[in-house]
């Protein structure tokens, strides 16, 4: 596929991998829309560097766990744009705790962010995609979500992940070919979600890495624009983790 004029809407695109990639689509000629929850700044920021580039973009605020806000999100793509080619379901946020720390409410902060929010935007870009007779969808799995690497740590963003690979291939299976379904699921990225992590504990995630360095948003970014260029990935998952899963798969310590 070619991405120039194609339309792109990024959920969770005010920062790190999400921000990065609505520009890099925009330097590929796209037309963006920008979503974000709460980082208005960011957002703005995105549509900044999106213009600096020639190309189009929008921000649609919202949380895009709820089922309404997911519809007004795709309304008004289809009133400015007219059309969506490519949904990137890149919102998430990992709340952390053990088990033991954990209550429903918890479970379902996990879920809502990283996995309802794939759901009910997927459903809505598959009524569309559909109706014009094709499009791509990119979820944003996590290496926490792949057997064995799930940790106990963020139990339930890691079960939240794992959620999102199932659901991709098995969406994958049921649309294609029509619609493309994959996902990419990052190592340990260098996004502000570690801002909150002192440098031991960031020395301990570079350590966890085979590359010995922590993956720049860029190389998470070359990831989704190979899945929506290529057109014979169809519920694959990339996996671009520097390594941390040969290292650090099976056993924890
Ligand atoms: N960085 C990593 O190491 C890493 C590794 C594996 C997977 N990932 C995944 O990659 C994706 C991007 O992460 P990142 O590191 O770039 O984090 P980030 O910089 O914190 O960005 C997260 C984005 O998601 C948005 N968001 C979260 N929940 C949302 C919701 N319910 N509705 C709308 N927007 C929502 C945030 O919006 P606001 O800030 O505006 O509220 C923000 O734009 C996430 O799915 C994350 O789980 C990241």
């Amino acid at each position: 596929m070619q991405l120039k004029n194609k339309v792109v809407v990024i959920t969770g695109s005010s920062s790190g991998i999400g921000q990065n990639t609505a520009i890099a689509f925009a330097k590929e000629g796209s037309k963006l829309v920008v979503n974000y929850k709460t980082n208005k700044n960011g957002a703005e920021e995105t549509l900044r560097q999106i213009k600096k580039t020639g190309s189009q973009g929008l921000i649609f605020q919202g949380d895009v766990s709820d089922e309404n806000t997911v519809k007004r999100l795709f309304k008004k793509t289809l009133e400015v744009f007219k059309k969506v080619d490519i949904l990137i379901n890149n919102a998430g946020w990992p709340t952390p705790g053990y088990l033991e720390e954990t209550n429903k409410n918890h479970w379902l902060a996990n879920f809502n962010d990283n996995f309802f929010t794939t759901v009910l935007c997927s459903k809505e870009a598959v009524t569309i995609m559909k109706k014009q007779g094709g499009g791509k969808i990119i979820n944003t799995a996590s290496i926490m979500g792949i057997d064995y690497g799930g940790r106990e740590g963020v139990i339930a963003y890691s079960a939240a992940k794992a959620a999102v690979i199932n659901f991709t291939k098995t969406l994958a299976k049921q649309v294609a070919p029509t619609i493309l379904v994959n996902a990419v699921a990052p190592g340990r990225t260098q996004t502000p979600y570690y801002d909150q992590f002192d440098k031991k504990t960031i020395k301990y995630f570079i350590d966890a890495n085979p590359i010995g360095r922590m993956i720049n948003p860029e190389e998470i970014t070359e990831a989704f624009l190979f899945i929506a260029k290529n057109d014979a990935l169809v519920g694959s998952v990339v996996t671009v983790d520097g390594g941390y899963m040969l290292k650090f798969g099976k056993s924890f310590k």
